[in-house]
């Protein structure tokens, strides 16, 4: 199976049942950085860096899910990768293609291991051949529930922000919300991805990038300075180590009052039926 790479060894599960008596974070979040400097390293093209970049997120996927990990985001392309040569563009988004090509011809296998696929950006910027297998894909897992990967494509954390902005102001436009219904948790809740507890991010880059600036207010960082192709369980490990070291106490969740929980399911239905529209424009 390419989309979960069964390498755990039985040191690795050891090692993972000793960190499993500790907390382990639901939420990992990864800026996977620096697969260009390991295909110059190994004196390859970089099209060979991308590939090994999207082997190491299936490893990924599996050490999470035996850590017991519930949810995974991985900031594939951000809008200033466009800004990329058109042949370092095109070559990501063939990869990206492919593999979500091949996730769907893997689809039983990815049903039975309960994996739910979500793909998230502005889909606008995207080309519609991506779109059309990201939304197949997302449609045939949305019920899955042991382990959500979210695939941040075309994406920014400003651009999340201010597209969740425009619909919650679409909203009050039409009398669905009021002014005084708009605070902190119906931004949270507006924006498609969630905080995550602990980020990671490869190739010795401290920072941010723009990615999920509105989510990490306390989330637990951690930087390393392997390449993200070479990254291994144990680079992992001491993630979450790093994790059990620092996390902050868990916080209370606050329910939602009718009107915003309307808004909210609606706001999904919404981004469901334009999934649905774009899978049906293809056929
Ligand atoms: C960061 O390394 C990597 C990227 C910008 C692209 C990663 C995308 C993929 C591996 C495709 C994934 C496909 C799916 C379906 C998830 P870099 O290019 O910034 O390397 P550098 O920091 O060494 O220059
Ligand atoms: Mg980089």
């Amino acid at each position: 199976m390419i989309w979960f790479n069964d390498n755990v060894s039985l040191l690795h599960y050891f090692s993972i049942k000793v960190l499993k008596t500790g907390r382990v974070p639901e939420h990992i979040a990864f800026i996977m950085d620096g697969n260009r400097r390991y295909a110059k390293k190994k004196g390859v093209k970089s099209d060979v860096g991308h590939s090994k970049g999207f082997d190491k997120l299936t490893e990924i996927l599996k050490w999470c899910s035996v850590l017991g990990v519930r949810e995974v985001t991985v900031y594939a392309f951000s809008i200033e990768n466009f800004k990329r040569t058109q042949e370092e563009v095109n070559t990501i988004m063939n990869i990206a293609y492919e593999k979500l090509k091949c996730f769907l011809e893997e689809i039983n296998e990815v049903n039975n291991l309960g994996l739910r696929l979500v793909i998230t950006g502005r889909l606008s910027l995207l080309p519609k051949d991506f779109n059309a297998i990201a939304s197949s894909c997302m449609i045939a897992t949305r019920r899955n529930k042991k382990l959500r990967l979210n695939i941040a494509v075309a994406y920014t954390g400003r651009d999340e922000i201010s597209r969740a902005a425009s619909h919650i102001v679409d909203r009050v436009k039409n009398k669905q919300l009021t002014p005084d219904d708009i605070d902190e948790d119906l931004i949270t809740s507006s924006l498609e991805l969630g905080e995550p507890d602990l980020l990671v991010r490869t190739s010795g880059e401290v920072r941010l990038s723009d990615f999920m600036l509105w989510q990490v207010s306390n989330t637990v960082l951690y930087f390393c300075d392997v390449l993200w192709p070479e990254l291994t369980i144990w680079n992992l490990l001491a993630a979450i180590i790093h994790y059990q070291r620092h996390a902050p106490a868990s916080k209370a969740v606050m329910p939602f009052s009718k009107t915003r929980q309307m808004f909210l399911d609606q706001l999904n239905n919404r981004r469901l039926q334009q999934r649905l529209n774009e899978v049906s424009l293809t056929q």
